[in-house]
């Protein structure tokens, strides 16, 4: 494969830069050709791609973000939208597209693939760890070490004044970036889509919390939950407690990535362009038990895991 392409989709997660970075060094150390797509799959649409050289990723791997921007495009999920972006792939001379993002970015490799069989690689970039098939997904570990530095930061003034705090976090369906940050730093509830939790369990939670001489009561909720305002209500309504609470929101998504984040983004891109190099598509990358790993796209796509109930159990353990 002579020239590969490589865009960034979906929500964009702290490690994409050092990915792209690593991604086109990589390729290029193997005498390949590297663009870049802009503003993912609608950059793909839209014909809006630029040539990439080792100058033109220097100085990102420590800044979060995207240098080649990130963008919904519901364009692409039509037969006429992923014809064009095919078009764009054809006439610029790619042979291999890198595409970074999550579940929904991996369905649209997974289109070009299986409709034109033309060679895809997936990087899983998104912070909220939402693809079973892999351990970790590119920015989780930030976006979780972020929300502990902020979880830190509330459970101070919660502490001087005895209050009960509620956070949401991100994470789209999954609770993950809840039950780490949560088990990381201490908070005394963690709920998750994954393990429903009643009203009345919460209560009782609160209770036996403050009767054990606890001075103040972090509760971490996943967003997926669907349930934040039910909770503060049922908390100053049913026990009359003054709650006070945060949504920690897109300040979770930005910030320079952690070291495990860039250790990643330098290895799943390398294990991606060998893919490619290797005239290998179709698969995505990930990391399991610390091995660098690839999968058939649509295997993976299909792979499902179930909750650590472990990390569960053990929150839930030491909040006593
Ligand atoms: P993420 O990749 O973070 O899960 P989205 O679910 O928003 O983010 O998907 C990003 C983009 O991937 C969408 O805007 C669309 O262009 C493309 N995409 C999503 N789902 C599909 C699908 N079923 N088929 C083709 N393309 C899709
Ligand atoms: O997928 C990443 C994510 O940050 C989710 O955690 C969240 O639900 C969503 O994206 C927010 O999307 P937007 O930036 O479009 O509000």
């Amino acid at each position: 494969m002579k020239r590969i392409a490589l865009l960034t989709s979906g929500g964009d997660a702290p490690g994409m830069n050092a990915c792209i970075r690593a991604a086109v060094r990589a390729a290029l150390s193997k005498g390949m050709e590297v663009v870049g797509i802009r503003r993912g799959y609608f950059g793909l649409v839209n014909d809006d791609v630029i040539e990439m050289d080792d100058r033109s990723v220097s100085g990102i791997i420590q800044r979060g973000g995207t240098m080649l921007y990130t963008a919904r495009c519901p364009e692409f999920n039509t037969e006429e939208g992923l014809q064009k972006g095919y078009d764009t792939l054809k006439r610029r001379g790619i042979e291999g597209l890198i595409v970074i993002g999550g579940d929904g970015s991996f369905r649209g490799a997974r289109d070009l693939t299986e409709r034109f069989g033309f060679p895809t690689v997936g990087i899983p970039g998104t912070i909220d760890n939402d693809l079973p098939y892999t351990d970790f997904t590119l920015g989780f570990d930030t976006a979780v070490n972020t929300v502990v530095s902020l979880v830190n930061n509330v459970r101070d003034t919660m502490t001087s004044h005895e209050r009960v705090s509620v956070i949401e976090v991100m994470g789209r369906n999954c609770g993950d970036i809840a039950l780490y940050s949560g088990l990381a730093s201490g908070a005394e509830i963690i709920v998750i889509p994954e393990a429903p939790m009643t009203l009345t369990e919460i209560e009782r939670r609160v209770k036996a919390s403050r009767s054990s001489g606890k001075s103040s009561i972090i509760i971490i909720v996943a967003e997926g939950v669907h349930g934040f305002n039910d909770i503060v209500k049922d908390l100053e309504e049913e026990l009359g407690l003054s709650v006070r609470t945060t949504i920690i929101g897109h300040i979770q998504r930005g910030g320079a990535p952690s070291m495990a984040d860039r250790v990643l983004a330098c290895k799943f891109a390398h294990h991606a362009v060998a893919l490619l190099a290797g005239g290998k598509g179709g698969r995505v990358v990930g990391v399991s038990g610390g091995s660098i790993v690839d999968f058939g796209i649509t295997e993976a796509l299909k792979t499902e895991r179930p909750m650590d109930m472990y990390m569960y159990k053990l929150a839930g353990i030491l909040a006593r």
